[in-house]
């Protein structure tokens, strides 16, 4: 690596200090290879988070609304040779400062949709990409999560259009030489692309397919927690959160909804939100792909929860349902995401009672919103809403969400129109789109591709 450029995130949180020894060999071998290391210690960083507001590809393309150190960490991402993501593995994901921090390198790419491996992905802004690492540190060995992780590096390393990757977990107890050794490889190695079919065989499935679920007195008490930072509007996440709990309303359960922002999280409000999840005995998620995962905020609140039920005994198991909407018209990137929240519900002890993936989010969602087109009754949320229904009817009964409702919501949304087609007709209108809303920001066609951290 003699003469590379290195940007290293580290991701380590408040508590994360046992994870020093690690990060020291790291540096260490990084420094005897001769790559020069810039260190972004996140935690210590003071920067806002992604809003979701896409201001970064049609008001100012390429560059974050917010003049903040964000930026900056994210020009030398793009001006480095390979970019190191060092955190703990977090249910299998990444710590909630790395996500803080990666939620924002959506001004990289741009707007525009291109085939990628098969699958839709955005096109590149820049001609050139760093290397991406992912190293991974866990204090106990758990396999799953290790399996997650690593997919998880490759699944960005293809979004950000890497030349290669390669991603390690490490225990956080080994022997110092053999991190060393394991350091030594990943620095060098070429992991395989996680293609189409790697994500799509991470789809949680609920629990009851393979055990069965504790009975519980129904109905009860449900939490919806939004997880998209769109608070200002309804999100794709609200709408299709607020549905199902509108129909467990319906049928007598006590209900409550939030939308995650950053003071629920800390302090006063940290407080409070954990009392109401403390009431909940159904939560649900209800969040957008970001970065292949969950948003930064979400993992936040992962944390927060986690922390909180590993020290208050619960007097009987939660259960947790998630429901994951994302960009691209491929509803199975978002398995990645609600096998990390299958993590959570394993490691705090809830009942998982299955997860909903929805491709396209915001264009089925949105325009005009679900209850709308349930009135029309007309496409493209047909098979949708059936889905949303038998999910609703199921968790209502305290049960786990029936393997047919995941697939009717993967359908194409418009009937009997093939996949191929659908995907076409995504990709050409989205095109349209972008380039519409860029009108009205005075950006025209051509400024949408500027690249304002130079010809990389
Ligand atoms: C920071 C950011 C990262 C995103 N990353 C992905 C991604 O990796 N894959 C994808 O399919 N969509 C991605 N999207 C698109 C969102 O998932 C999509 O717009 C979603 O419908 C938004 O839902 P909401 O209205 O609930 O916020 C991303 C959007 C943002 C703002």
């Amino acid at each position: 690596m003699s003469h590379q450029k290195v940007v290293l995130l580290d991701g380590r949180g408040v508590g994360d200090d046992d994870l020093s020894p690690v990060l020291e060999t790291l540096m260490d071998e990084l420094r005897s290879s001769g790559a020069t290391v810039q260190t972004f210690p996140l935690k210590d960083i003071k920067m806002g988070s992604c809003i979701g507001c896409f201001s970064c590809w049609i008001k100012t393309p390429g560059l974050c609304v917010e003049p903040d150190a964000g930026r900056d960490i994210v020009q030398a991402i793009v001006q480095s040779d390979v970019t190191i993501l060092f955190t703990p593995v977090t249910f299998g994901g990444y710590s909630s400062e790395i996500k803080k921090i990666q939620d924002r390198w959506i001004p990289l790419v741009l707007p525009d949709f291109c085939i990628h491996h098969g699958e839709v992905h955005h096109l590149p802004r820049y001609s050139h990409y760093p290397r991406l690492v992912g190293i991974g540190i866990q204090r106990q060995p758990n396999d799953m999560e290790a399996n997650l992780f690593n997919v998880l590096v490759g699944r960005n390393a293809l979004n950000f259009h890497a030349p290669t990757y390669a991603a390690e977990v490490i225990l956080s107890t080994d022997r110092s030489d053999r991190v060393r050794q394991q350091l030594q490889k990943v620095l060098i190695r070429k992991d395989p692309f996680p293609v189409k079919k790697v994500v799509k065989s991470l789809m949680p499935m609920a629990e009851s397919t393979t055990m069965t679920v504790p009975v519980m007195a129904t109905p009860g008490r449900a939490l919806l927690i939004v997880g998209s930072p769109r608070v200002k509007s309804s999100s794709s996440s609200g709408i299709l959160g607020g549905y199902v709990l509108e129909q467990l309303k319906q049928r007598g359960w006590e209900t409550e909804s939030l939308t995650l922002r950053g003071h629920l999280l800390k302090g006063v409000g940290q407080a409070k939100f954990l009392t109401t999840v403390d009431q909940a005995d159904l939560i649900l998620f209800a969040f957008p792909l970001y970065i292949d995962s969950l948003p930064f905020l979400m993992m936040r609140s992962l944390e927060v929860m986690a922390k909180h039920l590993s020290a208050h005994s619960q007097e009987s198991p939660k259960r947790l349902f998630a429901i994951a909407n994302n960009g691209f018209p491929e509803a199975h990137h978002n398995a990645l995401a609600l096998a990390i929240c299958q993590q959570f519900a394993l490691d705090t002890n809830m009942v998982w009672l299955g997860g909903l993936a929805v491709g396209a989010g915001t264009v089925v969602c949105q325009n005009p919103p679900v209850e709308g087109l349930r009135q029309a009754g007309r496409p493209p949320m047909k098979h949708g809403i059936q889905a949303l229904d038998i999910v609703s009817a199921s968790l209502a009964e305290g049960q786990s969400v029936p393997p047919k409702a995941a697939k009717l919501m993967a359908k194409t949304p418009i009937p009997l129109m093939l996949f191929s087609l659908w995907r076409w007709l995504f990709v050409t209108m989205a095109k349209w789109g972008w380039r519409r809303g860029a009108a009205i920001n005075q950006v025209g066609a051509k400024d949408l591709l500027a690249q304002p951290y130079g010809t990389v």
